[in-house]
């Protein structure tokens, strides 16, 4: 027995080194944290019984991998430990009296605080200004990623008062909203998607371009105050509760969670637990449990640490958000874009409280990259607002005689050729009268987003489509009652409802109209400002590459979409035909959008043309670009005329006398650091 168990710790340490690693340096795991831990969690129970197997160098002694190239390292003054982690009440009391053995007498109280996924950062402020952000690294030696943080509009380059020195510890991550935009976009540009917030936000930190960064929104809660010295509100000579320090560090400047809070004892934590477990898919952020930590500085001292994680601290883990299940089939759909997209069928499975039966292979690189067959035992996750998608491949579980997926060259549905042109990674029905694209098609021009048709859902659309009464977004507005009627489950009543509806169509926003024609790369923020500035569907017909270019969202990608879609005869005989029904194809007043109008709003940026000069105090030229554009603006290399704004640092020169004699508004650096630190 004995010699077994040596065997499978030599094993445990193999397999728990090899997925450290491609969790805390490739950014990149292959099993779910739940089979993460339970590894650990085998490997201490070995070693616990047989302490003769405890080597130096087993992995679960150490705290995380190693950091990846291409930044500076710095050391950390204390390490950056992970948490013990317990799951659902009974774990959590088991913790509770381990902690008790080590503290003795005493009756501690808890600070309890949302587990945010993200990826933790130690930031050090030097006379109250920013000086360095490192990321956690192996938990002793970590990254510099100071121009990526200072990226993070929650983090204040400048703290309320200038401590002589301070260092905080906090959780870096992309809000929900901002991971499905960012998603939205690469799949927009055919980017493979991020498959969850923790990863975007990760990658997001260790770009090598802080302009980048700035544009992925992230945001971030500091939980923990590493060191304070010479702070001139002083009066303190011990050290801070937990909830006294999340107090400071707010005092400071520094944002922390609201949804902490401080309990009295076990059953309270408890009670807290449940409670944001239920308003879990209400937080604009991802969490995978909650942290429970005794607040008593004395008793976190008494209690100590083991050489992985504090005895005063423990993570309750929530069930988990991944998991694992077999391929059944794989399926491929076609889009209203005519894009096929594989589908694995997946033998049904509970993920974070639903039924998962599908999940997205996205395109065929994405399956051979990944190499998912039919059989496979497959890595799913759920991630933010997008369906499921299969992550990896559990290549130990693959039976045997299976195939590699081959792609079809035919549209599934009408059989047509399906290609794939240089530089894509989809392929595309050929066929422009596909019923499944024009399925695809009705729908997304009835959905909220588009022309907003209540009641054309999907059941109704393959009904007129399979009956041929519709074949395009046209045809819907030459519907008449009688054919709606006669349609199965409706009647004369939801017929009248649905023309009532179609009727209502015809004078929506501009910007819903552009939408819902689904020209490739428009979504919902482009057609808004296609509609604002370009005025009318005759004009975006029309309009010349430059201006589309020049405009916000519109990029070169999208522009050539516009144009090619304008180029189609059949698409210019369709706008023909939803004119003369008497759809409205002219802006409305509310949708302008002037030139002045600052589209991003609250900063001095949106929307403006800004040149920066001179030595700035707390940022580079990089840095600086970053903001402003983070802020809406466009940074050009020269004042003239169309210059709104001049940033000027110090030594600026002619750049600056030239602004002043334009009459052109000039800031500082001061006033610009103000609008990364939202002072
Ligand atoms: S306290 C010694 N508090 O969870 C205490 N960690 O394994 C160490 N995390 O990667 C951390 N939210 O970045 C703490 N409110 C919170 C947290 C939190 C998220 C992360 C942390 C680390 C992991 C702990």
């Amino acid at each position: 027995m004995s010699r077994n168990a040596g065997k499978r710790a030599e094993e445990l340490r193999r397999l728990i080194a090899h997925h450290r690693k491609r969790y805390y340096v490739d950014d990149d795991p292959e099993i779910a944290d739940a089979q993460y831990d339970a590894l650990e969690r085998e490997l201490r129970e070995i070693e616990a019984a047989h302490p003769e197997f405890v080597s130096e160098d087993s992995p679960s002694l150490r705290v995380g991998g190693e950091p990846a190239e291409g930044f500076e390292t710095s050391h950390h003054a204390s390490p950056l430990l992970s948490l013990d982690n317990a799951y659902g009440a009974d774990e959590l009391r088991e913790w509770q009296a381990r902690l008790m053995r080590a503290i003795g007498e005493a009756t501690p109280s808890f600070v309890v605080e949302p587990k945010v996924d993200g990826l933790s950062i130690s930031v050090h402020y030097r006379d109250g200004v920013l000086e360095r952000g490192v990321t956690r690294g192996d938990g002793r030696v970590g990254e510099v990623v100071t121009a990526n943080v200072r990226t993070i509009r929650s983090i204040p380059l400048r703290l309320v008062r200038p401590v002589a020195s301070l260092e905080v510890r906090g959780e870096i991550f992309m809000p929900r909203q901002a991971f499905a935009a960012l998603n939205r976009r690469r799949e927009e540009q055919d980017e493979a998607p991020f498959a969850n917030p923790r990863n975007a936000a990760a990658g997001a930190v260790r770009l090598l371009d802080p302009r980048i960064t700035a544009s992925r929104r992230l945001d971030c809660y500091f939980y923990a105050l590493a060191s304070i010295e010479g702070d001139p509100a002083g009066g303190r000579a011990e050290a801070p509760t937990q909830s006294e320090a999340l107090g400071l560090m707010r005092e400071l400047g520094l944002k922390t969670n609201p949804a902490n809070e401080t309990c009295a004892d076990i059953d309270e934590v408890l009670a807290y637990i449940e409670q944001l477990h239920d308003r879990r898919d209400e937080l604009d952020y991802e969490i995978d449990g909650v942290v429970v930590k005794v607040n008593e500085p004395e008793l976190r001292e008494r209690a100590g640490a083991t050489s992985r994680f504090p005895r005063w601290a423990v993570a309750l883990k929530y069930p988990a958000q991944q998991a694992t299940t077999r391929v059944e089939a794989i399926v491929v759909q076609v889009g209203r874009t005519g894009k096929l997209t594989p589908v694995a069928e997946l033998d049904p499975v509970q993920l974070a409280g639903t039924t998962v039966s599908r999940a997205t292979l996205h395109n065929e690189d994405e399956i051979a990259r990944k190499d998912v067959r039919v059989g496979d035992m497959v890595f799913i996750e759920k991630a933010g607002e997008i369906i499921p998608q299969v992550v990896k491949v559990v290549l130990d579980e693959r039976p045997r005689k299976t195939e590699p997926f081959v792609m079809p060259q035919r549209c599934p549905v009408c059989g047509s050729d399906a290609v794939r042109e240089e530089g894509e990674v989809a392929r595309y029905c050929t066929n422009v009268a596909c019923p499944a694209q024009s399925r695809e098609k009705l729908l997304h021009f009835a959905s909220r987003a588009g022309m907003d048709i209540q009641g054309l859902g999907d059941a109704l659309v393959g009904q007129l489509t399979d009956n041929k009464i519709v074949h395009d977004v046209a045809d819907l507005y030459g519907l008449e009652a009688e054919a709606i009627a006669a349609l199965d489950r409706m009647g004369d009543t939801s017929a009248t409802k649905l023309l009532e509806q179609i009727e209502a169509s015809k004078v929506r926003p501009l910007r819903s109209l552009i939408y819902g024609l689904g020209i490739r790369h428009v979504g919902a923020r482009a057609a808004r400002v296609l509609a604002g500035r370009v005025r009318s569907l005759g004009a975006l017909a029309v309009a010349p590459a430059e201006e589309l270019e020049a405009l916000d969202e519109i990029g070169p990608k999208t522009t050539e979409a516009i144009r090619r879609f304008f180029e189609q005869p059949a698409n210019r005989e369709l706008i023909d035909r939803l004119v003369a029904c008497g759809v409205n194809i002219e802006a409305l007043e509310d949708e302008l959008i002037e030139d002045a109008d600052p589209t991003a709003g609250e900063t001095p940026f949106g929307g403006k043309t800004v040149v920066i000069t001179g030595t700035l105090p707390h940022h580079t030229r990089e840095e600086a670009k970053a903001i402003v554009e983070a802020g809406g603006g466009r940074v050009a290399g020269s004042v003239s005329r169309k210059t709104d704004l001049l940033v000027a640092g110090e030594a600026a020169g002619s750049k600056l006398e030239k602004a002043e004699k334009l009459g052109i508004k000039i800031i500082d650096g001061e006033e610009l650091a103000k609008w990364v630190s939202h002072e």
